[in-house]
């Protein structure tokens, strides 16, 4: 099999997966609560065990063969970069994003990786610095790596350019709701102990 087709049957798998975890995001705008009980169903299924393993070994195929194809594409058509870079800027958005929910559910028993962990990062300076971009540039990105993907696809290359030119908004308005844009996130103490470990940050 080839990387490419192997890189794409592993994109298709892991698409339900991803359109769920984005879905569960939008909840974001009703405020913390919804969110947080959407994430509690659609764990019942993303959470089964052997599916989560089964999860987190296809992500890091993913990173692993789409760093390789990314390295190797040299491609100038500006599609294809557009690909390229957004692929380079996914894979190190889930590498850190896996490493980092995995860690702190292994090694942090009061810190659910929930609404609130994602919240607590990007709401207080100095991890807001940082987690804001980072997460923007995150959804970006994958917004612009389907665009690429739509591009190339008989029958639907007109749907490319606006949906790489939409993510960016869409990813400006999700991050904003974590940050408490629409409705105000009161973070449970464990998630003000957690973030006050790394930097005293509370009042
Ligand atoms: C604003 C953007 C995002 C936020 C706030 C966010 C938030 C979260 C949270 C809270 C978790 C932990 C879930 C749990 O413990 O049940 C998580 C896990 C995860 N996220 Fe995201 N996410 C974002 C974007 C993305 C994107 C764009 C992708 C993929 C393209 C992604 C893929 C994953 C994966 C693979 C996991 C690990 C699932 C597991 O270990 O069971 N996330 N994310």
């Amino acid at each position: 099999m080839t990387l490419r087709r192997a890189h794409r049957l592993n994109a298709i798998a892991l698409a339900a997966f991803i359109a769920l975890h984005i879905a569960n995001h939008l909840f974001i705008f009703a405020g913390a609560e919804a969110h947080l009980a959407t994430m509690d169903r659609l764990r019942l299924l993303y959470r089964l065990p052997g599916i989560e393993h089964m999860l987190v070994a296809l992500f890091a195929a993913q990173i692993g063969i789409g760093t390789i194809m990314a390295l190797r594409q040299k491609s100038r058509i500006p599609w294809k970069r557009a690909q390229k870079i957004s692929g380079i800027v996914l894979a190190l958005f889930l590498a850190q994003h896996i490493i980092a929910a995995i860690a702190t559910r292994m090694t942090l028993a009061d810190v659910d990786t929930n609404t609130y962990w994602a919240a607590a990062v990007v709401s207080r300076a100095p991890f807001s610095w940082y987690f804001v971009p980072y997460y923007t540039a995150g959804l970006i990105a994958l917004g612009v790596h389907i665009a690429a993907i739509l591009r190339f696809r008989p029958g639907l290359h007109k749907l490319a350019m606006p949906t790489a030119i939409l993510s960016a908004p869409a990813a400006i308005l999700i991050v904003a709701g974590f940050m408490g844009a629409f409705a105000p996130i009161t973070l449970p103490p464990p998630y003000l102990a957690y973030i006050d470990s790394y930097w005293r940050v509370t009042d």
